[in-house]
């Protein structure tokens, strides 16, 4: 009998993590099946089914249609509504992803009912516990059995806080096999993408914002909307806004915006490949795009006090900076080279099957 796969998903990044492991998984489909549970984490189209729709990701078996909340509610209403799916399906492995409360919700269901674990993007820490992401990584790890570590940096986290060599596997980065498979499916949209948004071919920034401790701040969504309006004096900027985002500008940016700073809608994931493609430079808070900047040889400014994802930083590819700072080092980089003299901290881009191969043999034992 197939072995079954069950992954819980909610949240955009994650729609393209498990796109990677699950065309995985669909080469081992003597051994296994897989099912997905959608919580309903993301819902709008343009954060959700575009997804699924481009990238070719199985349909849910289930959407458990749980929507925005507040973090007690939106965790507590996948909790109740996760249980009874797991029991009727019975898995003999959750898979779940990243740092989103619907990782989180996944996981300790799962532990709860003794289905064992595995944790992709295992060990990230921003050591900074305000975060929520920080607070579902620590958690999710603690009680999982896989614990799939992208980087060095990851796997030093696990091992110092206690965890034995026999549960982590550093295999790579999930997202790095994701840019491999679908780069050349979207290099070819870009001039279309220009064209759909009556935006020039100049030289631009790619700027996304969403992290609860940029946007729930006033003051600080403000004073980043400040900098990027005043580049944009000279600098074009494209801004694909995040509903979170979207919601507060609305309510709080009184500023004329720069007709150089375009704000537009939630982008899929082929269409910003192809951004980060084409861009100059990135500004963002997001952790994918930071390695995404870096596998497309560009530079990143992360407008946050600390990221998971270190190495960059240590490497000179990342720069952490304030609002205030963003202009300046946008100057300084502008027309920089970026070489990233073969430092690969990523992996090979093979993680997904990494990962099928490991489960496969845990299995079978
Ligand atoms: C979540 C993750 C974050 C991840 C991000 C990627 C948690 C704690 N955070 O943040 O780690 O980087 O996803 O996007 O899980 N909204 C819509 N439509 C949608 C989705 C959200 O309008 O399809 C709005 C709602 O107003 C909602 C708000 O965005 O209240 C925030 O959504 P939420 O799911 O809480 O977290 P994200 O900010 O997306």
């Amino acid at each position: 009998m197939k072995k079954r796969i069950l992954t819980i998903l909610g949240a955009r990044p994650q729609f393209i993590k498990a796109a990677a492991v699950s065309r995985a998984i669909l080469e081992y489909s003597t051994i296994f099946e897989e099912k997905i549970i959608h919580t309903g984490q993301h819902y709008d189209r343009s954060m959700s089914d575009l997804f699924f729709d481009e990238l070719n990701i199985p349909l849910p078996y289930k959407n458990l249609g749980v929507g925005s909340g507040s973090h007690g509610e939106q965790t507590g209403e996948m909790l109740k509504k996760l249980e009874p799916c797991m029991q009727e399906l019975k898995p003999d492995i959750v898979v779940v992803y990243g740092d989103t409360n619907s990782t989180l919700a996944g996981a300790l269901v799962a532990s709860k009912l003794h289905i064992p674990i595995a944790h992709v993007e295992a060990g990230l820490r921003s050591f900074n516990k305000k975060m929520p992401e920080e607070i579902n990584r620590i958690i999710t790890d603690h009680i999982s059995d896989f614990l799939f570590s992208p980087t060095t940096l990851a796997t030093g986290n696990l091992l110092h806080e206690g965890f034995g060599e026999q549960q982590i596997y550093q295999v790579g980065d999930v997202m790095y096999d994701a840019i491999k498979f679908y780069q050349k499916k979207s290099s070819q949209g870009f001039s279309e993408f220009l064209s759909d948004h009556s935006l020039s071919s100049d030289p631009f920034i790619l700027v996304t914002i969403h992290r609860a401790e940029n946007t729930d701040n006033v003051n600080r969504l403000t004073a980043i909307l400040d900098a990027l309006n005043d580049i944009a004096h000279s600098k074009m900027i494209i801004f694909p806004v995040h509903p979170r985002t979207k919601k507060i500008i609305q309510e709080t940016y009184s500023r004329e915006l720069s007709p150089n700073l375009k704000l537009i809608e939630p982008i899929g994931y082929l269409q910003m490949l192809s951004l980060q493609e084409h861009c100059q430079l990135v500004v963002t808070d997001s952790g994918g795009l930071q390695k995404e900047a870096f596998l497309n040889q560009k530079y990143c400014l992360t407008v946050r006090e600390e990221t998971e994802w270190q190495e960059l930083v240590d490497g000179g590819f990342n720069f952490l900076v304030i609002p205030d700072e963003i202009a300046i080092r946008v100057a300084n980089l502008w027309n920089k080279p970026f070489d990233s003299m073969d430092f690969q901290p990523y992996g090979t881009g093979s993680a997904a099957e990494k990962i099928v191969r490991i489960l496969e043999a845990a299995i079978n034992q």
